[in-house]
């Protein structure tokens, strides 16, 4: 299996999200923003930083001390399933997976830092949905689809996920849907090509009322 050309297309992606998009979007900006401070904020602090607690920490800024993310299209890792992390963490240092502040941020990993960053993620309790009242008529159409798409069958049916398949249940929304468009364009490698797969049918308008109703799943 050849997958130079999605790494092409994800670097020139990320480079694209970042160079292009900055001075178009207000929410884009602000995302660039914090995760540039927070990205500083890594590079600058590692050789201060020697224990356990101060290295995850620098992780959990980002990604949310109880488990939750409050940043734009940064995942809530809290109650992943511990084989899930050490894999994805994997693909980001050996730069299969590239998302720049993450494959900095796992570049001088260990394989050793890989499970005990796993294991220490995988007890961060599980993120919370959106509070407020969610609109039943497009949880519907996401349920329905979960259903005929089998999202269940893999992701568990509570969509708590399982070995290497992420939780789904209150991720971000935002998130959820970079994810399944991803999948979709091939520009996000996975471990195996089941996402790939799974996304093709899947439309656009689909991918949204998936993942509103994987972001209020509980
Ligand atoms: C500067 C912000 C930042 C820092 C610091 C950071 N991350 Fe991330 N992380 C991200 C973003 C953004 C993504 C989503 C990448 C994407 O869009 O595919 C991500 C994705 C991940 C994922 C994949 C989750 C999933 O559901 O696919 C894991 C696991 C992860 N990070 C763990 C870590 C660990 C462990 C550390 C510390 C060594 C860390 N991160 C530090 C921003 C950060
Ligand atoms: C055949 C099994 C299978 C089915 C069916 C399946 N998934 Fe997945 N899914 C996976 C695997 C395996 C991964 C991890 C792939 C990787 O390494 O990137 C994954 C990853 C994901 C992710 C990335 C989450 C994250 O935190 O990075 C999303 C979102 C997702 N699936 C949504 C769905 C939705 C929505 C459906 C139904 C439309 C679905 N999946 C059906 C196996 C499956």
């Amino acid at each position: 299996m050849n997958l130079n050309p999605q790494f092409v297309a994800i670097e020139g992606g990320a480079a694209l999200d970042i160079r292009t998009l900055a001075g178009t979007d207000p929410n884009k900006d602000m995302r660039t923003l914090l995760i540039a401070l927070a990205f500083v904020h890594a590079m600058v602090v590692p050789c201060l930083a020697e224990t356990f607690q101060e290295r995850i920490g620098l992780c959990l800024t980002c990604h949310g001390e109880n488990g939750q993310s409050d940043n734009v299209e940064v995942p809530s890792l809290g109650a992943e399933p511990a084989p899930f992390v050490p894999i994805q963490l994997y693909l980001f240092r050996e730069k299969q997976r590239r998302v720049e502040p993450m494959t900095d941020a796992a570049k001088d990993l260990t394989d050793d830092d890989l499970r005990q960053f796993s294991d220490f993620i995988a007890r961060l309790p599980a993120p919370k949905p959106p509070r407020g009242s969610p609109d039943a008529a497009r949880m519907e159409r996401g349920r329905t689809l979960a259903q005929r798409y089998h999202c269940g069958f893999c992701h568990n049916p509570d969509f708590s996920g399982r070995d290497n398949i992420p939780r789904l249940a209150a991720q971000r929304e935002d998130y959820l849907v970079k994810a399944l468009r991803e999948y979709k364009s091939n520009t996000r490698p996975g471990y195996d090509a089941s996402m790939a797969e799974v996304t093709q049918p899947i439309s656009d308008t689909e991918i949204l009322d998936l993942a509103y109703f994987m972001a209020r799943a509980e």
